[in-house]
């Protein structure tokens, strides 16, 4: 709707116009091109407006208002008529386009030998919801799980390992987390231990065979962990290209570094400078590499392998200046314009003893996290009126589908940027703005309509409730655009409660049942809410 309203604005001024949603009381959509261009032409910019409007008549619109300058548009029973229509006619397709572009979106990126913590789950989530939002837009989308499976943390475990004198493959993932939270703890005492870490990630790095086949272990166990995790949840990365896939690739980076003059060489080791950031290395004196030549090597890979327009990275917001450093490396090197580069910093799960930390064992692991999802909703589901009809099968089905999209949404809901309290109560939350709550909407919507004959395709006129709701629901299209311009799944999460409660509201206070107009109106909501959720990533259940 908002580009129709642009471009009937464009062929009327010959400009770019923009159209925002209008506040509330303002009509459904409003512009300021009559202020810019009142400005511009040195005129009264109510004139322009009124000359603007005049010019203006289009099927659209049951009236288009000017006040202080801006022009207020309120659309017609028609114009909402023939989208709500293309809602039901295209259903899942609903709001999908199509364009050329390539996006890479580097998103979830656990580190080996340590469990999936709580962390990882954001940047999971929100990188996944990403890659679905972009693919919806018709963008070509590529999701790569650049795995912490390199670097020094890796020689102080594999040290630690030979110290005690423990078998990697009787060892779990938990005892390897605590192998490096005693490696950390005796390291306080005993600095020469740093240097035993770096010399054994050093003989890592060198191919040494007992040093590599302890770390395969390591690794191995993790990605089966990790899959697991995966399978859960639900996401399917279609690339893990960890840090130590870039092994063979990172000379190559540092010598055309060198001969660009982009790094120079300080206190024996090689640095690249910024005008306005500390410089970072990329080559440490004891000539092993850093998290950042990993990173380039990885950057020049993805450009040359996928040409991607945009490079989405979907990482915590303390690596802000790592990734800074990197992109204007990037553009130093010649390889592209930083500009196709962004960072989507995710703000830190807090508890509040402060932050979390594996090396301080401050952990909460995500497994556990989604185990206590499925108990409570298994709980609920119990406690229901559903247990009844099902079997135990499928309560378990729909335990895992309720729990799972509870523990989503919580994520989703917030704006990727904020830091959030752990909170058990509010992760497992199943009521209110949750993701259980628009997950039974969906099944109400469903139940609705199986009892109901027909879905009448004709609309002569809707109460004001009715009117709300289409209005939400032809919403969907920008709503999704907006997300995806701002990097932003929340904005789609917070659309879908809201159309959620409406409908909920409209449901308390109308029969729908025998009203075909409603009926109508209850499939599109759950089209639109069913479309929203699969953005989200979380699933719907056919009972609940
Ligand atoms: N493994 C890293 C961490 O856990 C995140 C990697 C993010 N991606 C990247 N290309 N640096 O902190």
């Amino acid at each position: 709707m908002k580009e129709k309203i642009e471009k009937i604005l464009k062929e009327k001024t010959g400009e770019e116009v923009k159209v925002e949603k209008a506040p509330l009381g303002y009509g459904d959509y409003a512009t300021n091109i009559a202020l810019l261009l009142g400005k511009k032409e040195k005129k009264d910019s109510r004139e322009v407006a009124e000359e603007i409007k005049k010019s203006i008549k289009s099927p659209l619109f049951e009236k288009v208002e000017e006040k202080n300058g801006f022009l207020n548009f309120f659309l017609s029973l028609e114009a909402l008529r023939d989208e709500f229509f293309e809602v039901l006619k295209k259903e899942k397709d609903y709001g999908k386009e199509k364009c050329k572009k390539i996006v890479v979106i580097d998103y979830s990126s656990p580190n080996i030998a340590k469990s999936f913590g709580i962390g990882h789950l954001r940047s999971t989530i929100i990188g996944h919801s990403l890659y679905k939002i972009y693919q919806f837009l018709g963008w070509k989308a590529v999701g790569i799980n650049h795995l912490g499976d390199w670097g020094t943390q890796y020689g102080k475990l594999l040290y630690q390992i030979k110290k005690e004198g423990k078998d990697p493959e009787k060892l779990s993932i938990r005892e390897l987390e605590d192998l490096y939270i005693r490696f950390h703890k005796e390291a306080e005492k005993d600095p020469k231990m740093e240097e035993e870490g770096r010399r054994w990630f050093s003989l890592l790095e060198k191919g040494d065979k007992e040093a590599k086949r302890i770390w395969e272990v390591c690794r191995e166990k993790s990605l089966v962990e990790f899959e697991k995790i995966y399978r859960d949840l639900e996401v399917k990365i279609d690339y893990c290209l960890g840090e130590s896939f870039y092994e063979g690739k990172l000379e190559e980076v540092i010598k055309e570094a060198k001969e660009k003059k982009v790094a120079k060489e300080s206190k024996g080791a090689f640095i690249i400078e910024f005008e306005n950031m500390p410089p970072a290395m990329i080559l440490k004196s004891d000539r092993s590499t850093t998290y950042l030549t990993r990173d380039l090597a990885a950057a020049k890979y993805r450009l040359k392998r996928f040409s991607p327009d945009l490079f989405i990275y979907e990482v915590g917001a303390d690596q802000i200046l790592h990734l800074k450093q990197l992109f204007s490396a990037v553009e130093k090197l010649g390889w592209a314009d930083k500009e196709r580069f962004v960072h989507v910093p995710h703000g830190m799960f807090r508890l509040k003893e402060g932050k979390f930390s594996t090396r301080k064992g401050r952990t909460v692991h995500l497994e556990d996290v989604l185990s206590m999802a499925k108990e409570k909703a298994e709980k609920i589901i119990e406690n229901s009126s559903t247990a009844r009809d099902i079997s135990l099968e499928e309560k378990k089905k729909l335990a895992k589908i309720v729990g799972i999209g509870a523990v989503k949404y919580n994520d989703l809901k917030r704006h990727h940027k904020r830091d959030v309290l752990f909170d058990w109560d509010q992760i497992l939350s199943l009521k209110g703005d949750s993701g259980p709550y628009l997950q039974y909407t969906c099944v109400r919507c469903k139940s609705i309509i199986k009892k109901a004959k027909e879905v009448r395709s004709e609309i002569k006129d809707l109460n004001s409730e009715e009117r709300k709701i289409v209005k939400r629901i032809i919403q969907f299209k920008e709503t999704v655009e907006l997300a995806a311009e701002t990097f932003s799944p929340n904005i789609i999460a917070e659309y879908a409660f809201k159309l959620a409660k409406e409908f909920n509201s409209f449901y308390d206070t109308y029969p729908i049942l025998g009203n075909a107009k409603r009926v109508a109106v209850t499939k599109a909501v759950l089209i639109i809410l069913e479309n929203s959720l699969n953005l989200l990533t979380i699933s719907v259940p056919e009972k609940m």
